[in-house]
């Protein structure tokens, strides 16, 4: 009932803000063949991060978990022709899916994939000194968010906008003695988050056509 009502005025919605076009309803359907076909943000949550990306004035975007790219598009069209995104995916299948769905959408000059393990990759990104980031995205595998949310402090600056998705699992999060290693990666997160003191964060709490969830949202505060 409820669920059917969430996914109306998340079309509602999509209909006056968050229309896809072509590029980005032929990349949702090349998103069957990925690992994970369906685990892409929603379009509205799409147009959500890009104009965290637009308010941000961010020139560097770092993502964390690919997929097909659709993400990864909408955040690279809030960039601009300067800008540089750095997308970071394990399997070689999905990022090359994901490339043609960049190139389609003429963003191959300002992103970059890169393909390995993202624990292994972040500390090769952290020595090549192409950061601070402007915006970093986390929303690979959950157990290891929390050592994710710490390179992204490594690779922050103050005013950098770190947002995670997936940080209420349906409410799964309540569950103190859950042995889901995906909820409790993301509570681990949730509370590292909560008690660092060089961020101020909050969570927003999503619902429309995918389950209900949640998107944590952290600014890096100036030195304090
Ligand atoms: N951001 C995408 C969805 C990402 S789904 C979007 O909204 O469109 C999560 C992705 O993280 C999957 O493609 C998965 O292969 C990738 N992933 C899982 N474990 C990873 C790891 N250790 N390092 C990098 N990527 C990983
Ligand atoms: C999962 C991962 C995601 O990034 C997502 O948006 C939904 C589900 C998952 O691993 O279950
Ligand atoms: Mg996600």
């Amino acid at each position: 009932m409820e669920q059917e009502l969430f996914e109306s005025v998340d079309e509602y919605i999509g209909n006056l803000l968050g229309a896809e076009d072509n590029v980005l309803k032929g990349a949702l359907k090349s998103m069957k063949d990925t690992s994970m076909p369906g685990a892409n943000v929603s379009a509205n949550q799409g147009k959500f991060l890009q104009l965290l990306a637009v308010l941000s004035n961010a020139k560097k975007i770092l993502e964390i978990g690919t997929l097909g790219g659709y993400s990864t598009i909408w955040l690279g069209r809030a960039l601009p022709l300067d800008g540089h995104l750095l997308t970071l995916e394990l399997e070689q299948a999905n990022a090359d899916i994901a490339r043609q769905n960049i190139i389609k959408a003429g963003l191959d000059p300002i992103v970059d994939i890169r393909v390995g393990k993202a624990l292994e990759l972040l500390p090769l990104i952290e020595a090549e000194e192409i950061g601070p980031f402007d915006m970093i995205f986390i929303d690979a595998d959950k157990p290891p968010y929390t050592e994710y949310f710490e390179w992204a402090l490594k690779l922050s600056r103050p005013g950098t906008v770190i947002v995670a998705d997936n940080v209420i699992r349906g409410g799964k999060i309540l569950d103190d003695d859950s042995h889901d290693e995906k909820v409790k990666g993301v509570q681990k997160f949730n509370k590292i988050l909560a008690e660092n003191k060089h961020v101020t964060a909050t969570i927003l709490q999503t619902v429309g056509n995918k389950e209900h969830d949640g998107m944590a949202i952290a600014v890096v505060k100036r030195e304090c």
